[in-house]
């Protein structure tokens, strides 16, 4: 097992054990296929949303990828059916799975997940809202996507609690060491200096057309969103896969933060763009 990014690869078939620090070009359905079961700890899935159109960047990058179901969402499901059954073959029993959809397909998705998890396994339907995207006058903007988080076996999944932004309490101190406090009829009331526990409404912002992150892939996400999900479903040394991984975001996130990391994707220039962004990808 190595943790350097190696050139972009074909599918081998045949290997049974999760080899980290790789990125494949392949149909995610044969390359999970050709994975142990239980050697994931953290699945993230980010697939087309069928949105029946095809993404594409800049002209000039031409790159683009297809999300266009011959079939509908009829179609869309089918196709997106066994490749969830299969990531939830692939997770360790503290594993967990987040599925990245939006408003499209996110309702029947949720039927299927819990047909496949066991709807007692469902954790979370997180919102990520942001600002940037079209504006209607015949409905409210659609500004947020949702993520469905999956334990494999409620109660043994790994989720290390995070904290971060602003309480909402009015007229908050601050005591010497930086904690913030309000005054009370019953004295003071200390509150954690690291901010509230994060909620399931998460607010951040989309990739800037001039963020360094930035890579020229169609739908790209940004880090930071990346990086709640890594930290808070995985630990130092596991293994955090992403079979539909585009340029690769969950990847460079889980290798900065010292995790293992297995990705694959479909179009050969976005496991490219992987490879080389997880080359650059230093370590935190
Ligand atoms: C929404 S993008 C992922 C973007 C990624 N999260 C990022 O930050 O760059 C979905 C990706 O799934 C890939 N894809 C679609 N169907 C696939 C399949 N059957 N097997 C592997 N990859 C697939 C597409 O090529 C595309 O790169």
């Amino acid at each position: 097992m190595t943790q350097d990014a190696s050139s972009p690869t074909r599918t081998e078939p045949a290997a049974t054990l999760v080899e980290t620090g790789r990125v494949i070009v392949g149909d995610n359905l044969t390359v999970m296929a050709s994975l142990e079961a239980g050697s994931c700890d953290l699945i993230y899935a980010d697939p087309p949303f069928n949105s029946n159109r095809v993404h594409g960047s800049t002209a000039s990058e031409g790159l683009s990828f297809d999300d266009k179901s011959p079939d509908g969402l009829k179609g869309y499901l089918a196709d997106v059916a066994p490749r969830l059954r299969d990531m939830h073959r692939l997770l360790s029993a503290s594993g967990s799975l987040y599925v990245h959809l939006d408003w499209r397909s996110v309702h029947h998705v949720k039927v299927l997940l819990d047909d496949i998890f066991g709807s007692e396994n469902f954790l979370n339907e997180i919102i990520w809202s942001y600002r940037t995207g079209g504006r209607t006058g015949r409905w409210f903007a659609r500004k947020h996507d949702t993520i469905l988080l999956y334990a494999r076996e409620l109660g043994h999944h790994t989720f290390n609690t995070r904290r971060g932004g602003t309480y909402r309490t009015r007229d908050l101190k601050m005591t010497p060491d930086g904690t913030p406090y309000k005054t009370t009829r019953n004295g003071p009331v200390h509150f954690h200096r690291e901010g509230p526990v994060h909620s399931d409404v998460w607010d951040i912002p989309f990739l800037s057309t001039v963020s360094k992150e930035r890579t020229g892939y169609p739908t790209q996400k940004p880090e930071a969103l990346l990086e709640r999900i890594v930290r808070a479903s995985s630990n130092k040394g596991d293994l955090v896969a992403d079979f539909y991984c585009g340029s690769g975001t969950s990847l460079a996130v889980a290798a900065r933060l010292g995790r293992r990391w297995f990705g694959c994707d479909a179009n050969p220039d976005a496991v490219a763009i992987a490879t080389d962004r997880l080359k650059k990808c230093g370590r935190e």
